[in-house]
């Protein structure tokens, strides 16, 4: 595990854009797995000005969103496909057929769609770069606490927490979704290299409880304790509750003179 500490979260956002940048220029065909919510908000921004001022291709990326409410569909301003679209995919050249995204709208087989959702991701060969936020109760993707460690995509009920959460995003008096189709903990954990991004002082508590916790479906971004390729980047507000910070500088400071292929 890396523990890269930020200042604030504009160099969370840098940092992170850094490394999926070094990704996509090593493997021009590289398979993104992205996340949504405002902690990416820069990355995505920053990831558009390196597409715009420096050239960087997406030409022949694929992607693999994490997620996406239950009863939205792709054009209602609070979906993940709108917020990809916003912040993202309209300003960069991902073609739009290597953009996957749960479609929120289905009806009906919902288990079979996400048989199918995960029968995609293995048919491009699997997630080279996972890309994730985390919640203040330590959810990844929606993977509410309680998930199985060992769940592969399928419907989620959302947690009181994460409904209030969103709260704020819609507009008085519209329904809140209530469900989401979501990537399981299973499915994250086979990517081969994940970056998880956090900042502020709401989500120190989840940060502390995912890395120095014991692994637990309560907290399910503890079970990126299993992957062998996990860098975490957060701001000083996110990572104030790290009791071993002294340790991860020096194992970043190491790892940039060892092995600067990781970073
Ligand atoms: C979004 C997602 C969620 C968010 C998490 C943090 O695709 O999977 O797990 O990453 O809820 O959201 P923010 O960044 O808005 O605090």
């Amino acid at each position: 595990m890396l523990l890269v500490l930020k200042p604030d979260l504009e160099e969370v956002g840098r940092e992170a854009a850094r490394m999926v940048a070094s990704a996509v220029r090593r493997n021009p065909a590289v398979r993104l797995g992205l996340a949504t919510g405002s902690t990416t908000v820069g990355m995505y921004q920053e990831l558009v000005r390196l597409h715009r001022q420096e050239a960087l291709d997406f030409s022949r990326v694929l992607t693999f969103n994490l997620d996406e409410y239950l009863g939205l569909s792709a054009d209602h301003p609070q979906s993940f496909a709108y917020f990809m679209r916003q912040h993202f995919f309209s300003h960069v050249n991902v073609p739009p057929a290597n953009i996957h995204i749960p479609d929120g709208s289905i009806k009906g087989d919902y288990r079979q769609y996400c048989a199918a959702y995960e029968q995609s991701i293995r048919e491009a060969g699997g997630i080279d770069l996972q890309i994730l936020g985390i919640g203040r109760n330590g959810h990844i993707g929606f993977n509410e606490p309680t998930s199985s460690l060992g769940s592969r995509t399928r419907l989620k009920v959302l947690t009181q927490e994460t409904i209030e959460d969103n709260h704020k995003f819609f507009a008085p008096g519209e329904e809140i979704p209530q469900c989401a189709i979501t990537m399981g903990i299973g499915t994250i954990l086979q990517a081969r290299r994940i970056l998880l991004l956090a900042s502020g002082a709401s989500k120190a508590t989840a940060i502390s409880n995912a890395i120095e916790g014991p692994v637990t479906a309560s907290v399910t971004a503890s079970a990126l304790q299993l992957h062998p390729e996990v860098t975490f980047i957060v701001d000083r507000d996110a990572g104030a509750q790290l009791k071993q910070q002294a340790y991860y500088r020096r194992v970043l400071e190491m790892t940039v003179a060892l092995t600067p292929e990781r970073m």
